[in-house]
C-alpha cells in the first residue's frame, strides 16, 4: 500500500499564516494587546475561536458572548480581504514541485486544515482539485491538537494512520499528528517544532525517499 500524504494548508502550502497574523494583530491592538512572534507561533494551527480566547487572555480582556462573536467576524472579514487578493503567486516555495512529484508517484493526498476558509483559499491558489480528501474546520468537532482532523483524512484516504505522513508548520498540528500515530514532517525549525520527526524549510525540500 502506498503511504498517504496529509498536508496542512496555512503556512505549509501557502503564505496565509502571515495574513492570519496581520488580521489578528489588528484586532488585538484594539484591546491594547501587541502580538509578538512567540504569540504568533503559539497561534498557528489553532482554531479561530481558540485563537481569540488565547489573545484576550494575554491581558485579561473580558468580552460578552456578542462582543466575542463580533470580534471573530471582524477578524475573519479582515482576513478575507487578504484572501481576495490571493492567487497562485502565494504558493510557498517548492509546492508546485511537491505536487508534481506526488502525482507522478501516484501518492494519495489529503488536506487537513484547521481553517473554515480552506476550500476558498484552495480555489484562489488553484489547488482545489489536487486532493482525494479535504478535511477542514467545517467537518470536524475537535480542532488540533486533537487528532480528529488527521484521523478523518486518513480514513477518507483508506490508509492506516501509521502509513500516513503529516506536513505541518504548527506545534498544535504536530501534536495532533503524533496523537494520531502518524509520521511527522515539520515545516520550520527544530526549535519551533521540537516534536516533529524531521524538519524542512518548505515542501520543495522534502525527499520522497524518506517515505
Ligand atoms: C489555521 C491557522 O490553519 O486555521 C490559524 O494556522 C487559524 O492561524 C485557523 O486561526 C483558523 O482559520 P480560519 O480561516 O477558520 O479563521
Ligand atoms: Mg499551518
Amino acid at each position: 500500500m502506498k503511504p498517504g500524504l496529509i498536508l496542512d494548508l496555512d503556512g505549509v502550502i501557502c503564505d496565509t499564516a502571515h495574513f492570519h497574523y496581520l488580521a489578528w494583530s489588528e484586532l488585538a491592538s484594539e484591546y491594547g494587546i501587541i502580538l509578538t512572534e512567540a504569540h504568533n507561533e503559539a497561534l498557528k494551527g489553532v482554531s479561530r475561536n481558540d485563537s481569540l480566547t488565547y489573545i484576550l487572555a494575554i491581558n485579561g480582556t473580558q468580552l460578552s458572548d456578542d462582543e466575542f462573536q463580533s470580534a471573530l467576524t471582524k477578524k475573519n472579514n479582515r482576513y478575507l480581504e487578504f484572501v481576495q487578493e490571493m492567487g497562485p503567486q502565494h504558493l510557498l516555495p517548492g509546492v508546485a514541485y511537491f505536487f508534481q512529484e506526488a502525482k507522478s508517484k501516484k501518492l494519495p493526498l489529503a488536506l487537513g486544515s484547521a481553517s473554515k476558509n480552506a476550500v476558498l483559499v484552495l480555489e484562489r491558489i488553484g489547488l482545489a482539485d489536487v486532493f482525494q480528501a479535504i478535511v477542514d474546520a467545517n467537518t470536524v468537532k475537535n480542532g488540533k491538537p486533537h487528532p480528529e482532523t488527521f484521523l478523518k483524512a486518513a480514513e477518507l484516504l483508506g490508509i492506516p494512520p501509521t502509513q500516513c505522513w503529516v506536513f505541518e508548520d504548527s506545534a498544535a498540528g504536530i501534536q495532533a499528528a503524533i496523537a494520531g500515530e502518524m509520521n511527522t514532517i515539520g515545516i520550520g525549525t527544530p526549535e519551533a517544532l521540537p516534536l516533529a520527526q524531521r524538519h524542512i524549510p518548505n515542501l520543495g525540500a522534502f525527499d520522497f525517499n524518506w517515505l
